[in-house]
C-alpha cells in the first residue's frame, strides 16, 4: 500500500529548508497548489511563514492522508483552502483548480517516487488512466522509454496543464527525472524557463539510496530555456555546473562540452560490450592454482580448458588488475552457434553444462529463448582478439585500460564493460594513450551524469570522434606517451618505427 504510492511524507525540518530557500529572493506566492500534499508537511510549513499564501489547494489520494491535511486546513482562518481526495491522473488540472485568489502560483511538494514498472509489478491501480495518456504517450513517443517514473509523468501535467497560470514549479524528484522532464520540455518544445536543479541528501531525509533534488523552474513565460544550473546544495549560492541541451542532447556540464565539442561525432571504431551469459555461478570461475578452476558453488570444474578464458570485470579494469585469475567458459564463438556439437567435441563440458541446466533455465531474459542451449551474447571474432582497449561501464572516472593476452589466450571481458579490439599491443597502446587524453577525458565528463547506474555506455563512447581525437594530439607527444605505457609492460627500446606504422594504420584503417 505504502509502496504503491511512493508515500515518503517530506520532514518539517527540510520543507523548512526547502521554503528559506525559495524564499531568499523576496518572492512572495499569494497562491499555492500541492499536487500530492500527504499529510500536508508542506502546508504546515506554508502556514508558518512570516507571509503565508493567501490560498493553498492541495490534492491527495489516500484517506488517513487526506484527513489529517484537511485538519491543518480547518485550523488556519486567514488562508482559504481547498483539499480534494482523489488520484491526480484523473483531473485536468487546467479545469479542476478553482481559484478564488489572484497572484503569483507557486506549485511545490514531493510526488511519489516510483516507477510505472514497479506499479506493475505490485499489480497496482494507481497509474495514469487509459484516457489520459496525453502525456504517456508523449513520454514513451520522444524518449522511447516504457519505463518512467510516477513523477515525471506529475512534472509534464503540471506544465501542459497548468502553464496557463505561469506558475513556478519547485518538487522534490530524483535528479534523474529532472533531467529527463528538461530534455522532454525541449522536444516537445514547452515552454519552461530558469530551471535549477539543488542536490538534497536523499539518505538523510528519506533514507533513500538515489541522487534527488529540489527541480525548479518556472513555466509558461516567453523565451524558453532548456539548461538547469546545479547546486550542490539547497543553501548553496553559486552553481556547480549548468547541464542543458546542445546539438539535441543532454549534457552534463555546458562550460566543459564547448570547450571540448569537436570530439562530438560519431567513432569509426567500434565499441563493443563484452560477454553476457546470466549465469556467473556455473560460468564464471576462479583459478585455484595452475589450470585448476573453481565456479561459485566451490566446485572444482572440469572441463576441455580451450573452452575457459581468463575473464576481467569491471572493477579490475578500473582498478588496473589486468592480470585476473578469473576465468570464463565460452560456449560459442558467435551469437547463435550451434552447442550441440559440444557434446561430441568437448564431452566434459557438455556433461558439466547439462549437470548444471538448472542455472541456465533461471535465465530470465527473453534474449535466451529460442536459442541453442548454454547461448551467451557479445560473442563474436572481435571477442578473441589478443590485445583491447577496455573501459569500465560502471564506474564514475573512466580509465582505458590495454587488455593483453594472459598465458597467450586472449582475455574476455564481461558485460559491464566496453572495449575496442586491435591487432596489435601498439594500437591498443595508442588508442588508449587517446582515450585517456585530458581533452577525451573532459569530454567524456561533459556529457556523463556520475548518478546513472552506468556513467559510461556504448553509445556515450561511440560518440567520441575519433579521428577528432587523432588529428588534436600531437604526434610526438603521442608517441612519447606510447613509448613510457609501453616500458611499464615490457621494457624495451624506443620503438619510433612501430608506433609510426602502428599510428599509419589505425588512421588508414579507421
Ligand atoms: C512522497 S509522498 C509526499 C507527501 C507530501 N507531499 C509531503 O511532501 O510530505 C507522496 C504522496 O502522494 C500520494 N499519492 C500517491 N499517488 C497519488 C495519486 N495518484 N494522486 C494523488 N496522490 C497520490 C501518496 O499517498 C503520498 O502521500
Amino acid at each position: 500500500m505504502k509502496a504503491e504510492f511512493g508515500d515518503f511524507q517530506t520532514p518539517p525540518a527540510l520543507v523548512a529548508e526547502i521554503l528559506r530557500c525559495l524564499s531568499r529572493n523576496g518572492k512572495y506566492w499569494e497562491r499555492v497548489f500541492e499536487p500530492t500534499c500527504g499529510r500536508g508537511n508542506f502546508i504546515s510549513g506554508l502556514l508558518a511563514l512570516d507571509k503565508p499564501p493567501k490560498e493553498i489547494q492541495g490534492i491527495e489520494f489516500d484517506t488517513e492522508h487526506f484527513q489529517a491535511a484537511k485538519i491543518i486546513a480547518k485550523n488556519t482562518p486567514s488562508t482559504r483552502f481547498v483539499i480534494q481526495q482523489g488520484k491526480i491522473f484523473d483531473l485536468d488540472l487546467s479545469q479542476s483548480l478553482k481559484w478564488s485568489t489572484e497572484g503569483n502560483l507557486l506549485i511545490i511538494g514531493n510526488p511519489p517516487w516510483v516507477t510505472n514498472s514497479q506499479l506493475g509489478s505490485l499489480g497496482s491501480n494507481n497509474l495514469p488512466i487509459k484516457t489520459n495518456l496525453k502525456g504517456l504517450k508523449g513520454i514513451e513517443a520522444l524518449t522511447g522509454r516504457s519505463n518512467f517514473d510516477i513523477s515525471e509523468y506529475i512534472l509534464i501535467k503540471l506544465i501542459q496543464e497548468l502553464f496557463f497560470e505561469k506558475p513556478t514549479i519547485a518538487l522534490l524528484c530524483k535528479t534523474a527525472v529532472a533531467r529527463n522532464v528538461l530534455k522532454f520540455a525541449f522536444d516537445a518544445q514547452l515552454q519552461i524557463s530558469n530551471a535549477s536543479i539543488r542536490l538534497i541528501d536523499a539518505k538523510k531525509w528519506f533514507k533513500a539510496s538515489v541522487s534527488a533534488c529540489l527541480f525548479c523552474l518556472d513555466v509558461g513565460w516567453d523565451k524558453p530555456s532548456y539548461e538547469a544550473d546545479v547546486y550542490p546544495s539547497l543553501s548553496a549560492s553559486e552553481p556547480e555546473s549548468t547541464i542543458g541541451i546542445i546539438d539535441h542532447k543532454l549534457v552534463a556540464d555546458i562550460k566543459a562540452y564547448q570547450k571540448s565539442a569537436f570530439l562530438n561525432g560519431s567513432s569509426s571504431l567500434t565499441w563493443r560490450q563484452g560477454l553476457k551469459h546470466d549465469a556467473a555461478s556455473v560460468m564464471e570461475l576462479i583459478c585455484i592454482s595452475d589450470g585448476v578452476f573453481q565456479n561459485k558453488f566451490q566446485e572444482i570444474v572440469d572441463v576441455e580448458s580451450d573452452y575457459i578464458y581468463p575473464l576481467l570485470k569491471s572493477t579490475d579494469l578500473f582498478h588496473g588488475n589486468i592480470n585476473s585469475t578469473r576465468g570464463v567458459i565460452v560456449t560459442q564463438k558467435n551469437i547463435g552457434e550451434c552447442t550441440y556439437k559440444l557434446e561430441k567435441t568437448a564431452p566434459r563440458l557438455w556433461q558439466y553444462l547439462t549437470s548444471h541446466s538448472a542455472q541456465f533455465d533461471k535465465r530470465k531474459s527473453s534474449i535466451y529463448k529460442g536459442k541453442p542451449p548454454f547461448s551467451i551474447f557479445g560473442i563474436g571474432d572481435y571477442s578473441f582478439s589478443l590485445y583491447k582497449v577496455a573501459i569500465s561501464g560502471l564506474h564514475k572516472q573512466p580509465r582505458f585500460r590495454v587488455v593483453h593476452p594472459i598465458k597467450n589466450r586472449p582475455v574476455m571481458l564481461d558485460d559491464t564493460c566496453y572495449f575496442i579490439s586491435c591487432n596489435s599491443i601498439e594500437s591498443a597502446i595508442l588508442l588508449a594513450c587517446l582515450f585517456n587524453s585530458d581533452i577525451c577525458l573532459y569530454f567524456i565528463k561533459s556529457i556523463t551524469f556520475l548518478d546513472a547506474k552506468r556513467p559510461i555506455t556504448k553509445k556515450l563512447l561511440q560518440s567520441i570522434c575519433f579521428e577528432e581525437l587523432l588529428n588534436h594530439i600531437p604526434q610526438e607527444q603521442l608517441i612519447k606517451q606510447a613509448n613510457s605505457e609501453y616500458q611499464l609492460t615490457k621494457p624495451c627500446s624506443d620503438k619510433q618505427l612501430e608506433w609510426l606504422s602502428a599510428l599509419e594504420l589505425l588512421s588508414n584503417k579507421y
